[in-house]
């Protein structure tokens, strides 16, 4: 009891001094996405494991990531213990409603038991086959029909699968290039994004990526990849500018940027429907038609990173329907399997396919 007591006031004071660090963290990152905001909102939820768990795991053995170095080693860390359906439970029992549906990914929420049987039948039955080589198994191939059958935006061609959305990502990379190599333009290979857009973790999808917080320190971002306007309405926009206005600067801009640049150099623009972790900016009337002109122009591909906007998180099945966005490539993670295992895949244009499968002809079974 007098233990627990101690333990109790002795908490009282290290929250007082969390706060103080907290404080201080973000008045230093003004103006930039702060991911180091997240134990503030934990903070503020109360978690009960300081409370409770008299050992704790300050200290503890992971490397986490967008988790500052006091931040593990000072506090106890939020420990998650089970969900059901939207509400996670940590390991003293408190009960949270889990509003980022883990990293926007469990969209079909905790103990989903459609979703537990087919893992657990698949796991039994094969938990593992990869698709090198041609070989390949049915639940992927099925899987493949059904997400180019979803996909009515446009016609897609084939479905290319990876592990997550930033690999996702990279692939996209891979994959574009390979393909303006195989049509004999080794020169374009630029990549355009926009500031405040997150496309992932990894090295390439950190750098298209248009948070500071992801490159500093880093050496991102790498050389290709050119960063343009935040369509942050509300923001950004000049005094009395409509949002159409807003719209039209922000497409010449961008055209300013390719005409600098060379539009030779330009390979393709990657873009959220949504901006998500960058702070959920829904795009400004117009801007995807204006966009979308003025890439068509220079020969540019249009990527839509669906990572987290696809499978009816905007109330269409993807955020391209919602903004009639044509795009010649699509990145999808997530809810693809509502986060129950890894899993991300690359929507392909049949008219990238047909380039790409030239090219792999030529070389032999190369695909990225
Ligand atoms: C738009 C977008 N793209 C890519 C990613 C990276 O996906 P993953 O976390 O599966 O690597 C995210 C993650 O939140 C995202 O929001």
């Amino acid at each position: 009891m007098i233990a627990r007591g101690l333990l109790r006031s002795s908490a009282a004071t290290s929250q007082f001094s969390r706060l103080v660090k907290y404080v201080a963290s973000a008045g230093s990152l003004q103006g930039t996405h702060n991911f180091a905001e997240e134990p503030a909102r934990y903070y503020s939820s109360e978690p009960s494991l300081q409370e409770t768990e008299e050992n704790g795991f300050k200290g503890h053995s992971m490397l986490a990531p967008f988790t500052a170095g006091w931040q593990s080693s000072d506090l106890h860390p939020l420990v998650i213990d089970r969900s059901e359906g939207s509400y996670v439970y940590d390991i003293n029992g408190k009960k949270y409603i889990d509003a980022l549906a883990g990293l926007w990914c469990t969209a079909l929420g905790g103990n989903e038991p459609r979703l537990i049987k087919a893992a657990t039948e698949q796991l039994n039955k094969l938990p593992f086959y990869h698709s090198f080589w041609n070989r390949t198994t049915k639940p992927s191939l099925d899987l493949a029909n059904e997400i180019l059958s979803m996909f009515t935006a446009r016609k897609m061609g084939k479905v290319f699968f990876t592990n997550s959305g930033s690999e996702a990502n990279d692939s996209q990379v891979k994959l574009v290039w390979y393909y303006n190599n195989a049509l004999g333009r080794p020169n374009k290979k630029k990549f355009i994004a926009r500031s405040k857009s997150y496309h992932g973790s990894t090295l390439i999808a950190a750098s298209l990526s248009g948070l500071p917080a992801l490159h500093q320190k880093f050496d991102l971002p790498a050389p290709f990849v050119l960063h343009t306007d935040c369509p942050h309405y509300w923001r950004f926009r000049l005094s009395d500018e409509t949002e159409e206005e807003f719209s039209t600067r922000l497409a010449n801009n961008l055209e300013n940027l390719i005409l600098k640049e060379g539009p030779e150099t330009i390979a393709a623009f990657i873009a959220e429907p949504v901006m998500g972790a960058g702070g959920v900016i829904l795009p400004p009337k117009t801007y995807f038609e204006k966009i979308q002109a003025v890439l068509k122009k220079y020969d540019i591909l249009l990527i839509a990173d669906e990572v987290i906007t696809a499978f009816g998180r905007l109330g269409t099945m993807f955020g391209c329907d919602m903004y009639n966005i044509k795009p010649d490539l699509v990145s999808i993670a997530k809810a693809l399997s509502s986060a129950y295992m890894p899993i991300g895949a690359i929507l392909v244009s049949p008219e990238i396919t047909d380039v790409i499968y030239s090219q792999s002809n030529k070389l032999g079974k190369l695909i990225p």
